[in-house]
């Protein structure tokens, strides 16, 4: 048994002072150090540094290690651009990025804090690095394909990379999960045949959806920017589907949507009536020129993502909640930095299905502590200050382990 003591310990129900933390692999109790010293006298006590807050460890859903490579190939600034940008470095950039590079990125995003992370995998590339990184992958194989012609070689493919990470179920902290790749780019009959895996496997399933304005005129009328792009690559004129018909195909199993810039309030109120969630990533969306995610009105939980290298410039979760602040300059910065730690934590493990993200009895014994540079002044800053101050975590656990 370990006791962990912090200043400040992040509950469900707020910042608590005076407060320890007894836990294995898993918390096991949550009492005053004199409390926990004397129910468990051969503890090890683990004492943090001064003004130090023991966070659950952070969640990042929605990452391409794959794209890792990407500096300055990439056009940003607006979607179209970027996707043929995509379409003519991808094999360079998939090519540049070894291993060595997404063990490397896995483990910057560690040392923000990062404990969880969801892993979106086109090619399964990066599966032997989610199982040997310390952290939980939920590991998301995802099905591409809009042309019918290759679409049941496609499936295949996917079936195996899915097979592939249910082996590693049990020697790794992976969970196999399924991610649709958008409504553009997947055709409807393999579409509903990948969410059916999903449910009967009981796995997290998520789908890039409405990113873009320019998605939202393809899929509405076959029309916009998308049309040249698609005549270009892939010799059609024609969406395989609509936002209608995407959206119900996945009504009868909770998904987590990321982006959803480009969603109607209607829109956003039928996926928040099905049980789904939005993964919000505020800097992809902002250097690919997508919009602004309204966080302040949005009918449904939400988690906050880096998304990957291909439209960001780190996966630090700390630079990404630095610039959820920013992007949603009129909220109230205090509340708004509750919400933002709330999204990458509990809210975060709810959607995701997973035992950890909050600090409560039999939960994983997952923490980041973050030491701030003095003496807290206010309790009601805590959430601001911890997203303003930090750039790296200065301890963080996983399933009781120490790793930094
Ligand atoms: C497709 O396979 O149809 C596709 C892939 C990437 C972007 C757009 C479409
Ligand atoms: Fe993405």
């Amino acid at each position: 048994m370990n006791i962990i003591v912090a200043d400040y310990i992040y509950t469900p129900t707020g910042f608590k002072k005076n407060l320890a933390v007894a836990f294995t692999d898993l918390i096991q109790d949550i009492d005053s150090l004199d409390g926990l010293t004397k129910k468990y006298p051969d503890a090890k006590v683990i004492q943090t540094e001064p003004n130090s807050i023991l966070y659950p460890g952070f969640i990042n859903t929605h990452v391409h290690l794959e794209f890792s490579a990407n500096k300055t190939s990439l056009a940003y600034g607006s979607f179209k651009p970027w996707l043929d940008s995509v379409i003519e470095h991808r094999d360079e950039l998939i090519g540049a990025c070894n291993n060595e590079m997404m063990l490397d990125e896995c483990t910057k995003m560690m040392r923000s804090g990062i404990t969880t992370f969801g892993a979106i995998s086109s090619f399964g590339n990066e599966l032997e690095i989610c199982e040997k990184t310390p952290q939980r992958v939920v590991f998301f194989n995802e099905l591409i394909g809009s042309n019918a012609m290759y679409a049941d070689m496609l499936y295949g493919d996917f079936q195996e990379r899915v097979r592939a990470s249910q082996s590693c179920e049990e020697s790794s902290r992976i969970i196999p999960a399924v991610a649709i790749h958008s409504p553009y780019s997947v055709h409807p009959i393999i579409l509903q045949k990948a969410v059916n895996v999903a449910k009967k496997h009981n796995m997290p399933l998520s789908a890039h959806f409405l990113e873009s304005q320019a998605e939202r005129e393809w899929l509405e009328s076959s029309s916009g920017t998308l049309k040249a792009f698609f005549l270009k690559y892939f010799n059609s004129s024609q969406t395989v589907t609509n936002i209608e018909e995407f959206m119900h195909a996945f009504d009868t199993y909770p998904t987590h949507f990321t982006h959803c810039v480009q969603a109607t309030e209607e829109e956003l109120n039928y996926l928040a009536q099905k049980g789904h969630s939005v993964a919000h990533c505020p800097r992809s969306n902002r250097y690919l020129g997508c919009g602004r995610l309204a966080i302040e009105d949005l009918p449904l939980p939400f988690t906050v993502a880096t998304d990957g290298l291909s439209s960001n410039d780190s996966l630090n979760i700390f630079d990404e909640l630095r610039a959820a602040i920013m992007l949603h300059n009129d909220m109230p910065i205090q509340e708004l930095s509750e919400k933002l730690l709330r999204a990458v934590t509990g809210d975060a493990a709810d959607i995701l299905g997973l035992n950890c993200g909050k600090i409560e009895v039999d939960k994983l014994a997952d923490f980041t502590v973050v030491t701030l540079p003095e003496e807290p002044k206010r309790t009601e800053e805590l959430a601001l200050w911890t997203i303003l101050h930090t750039k790296e975590a200065s301890e963080v656990y996983i399933e009781g382990e120490k790793y930094v």
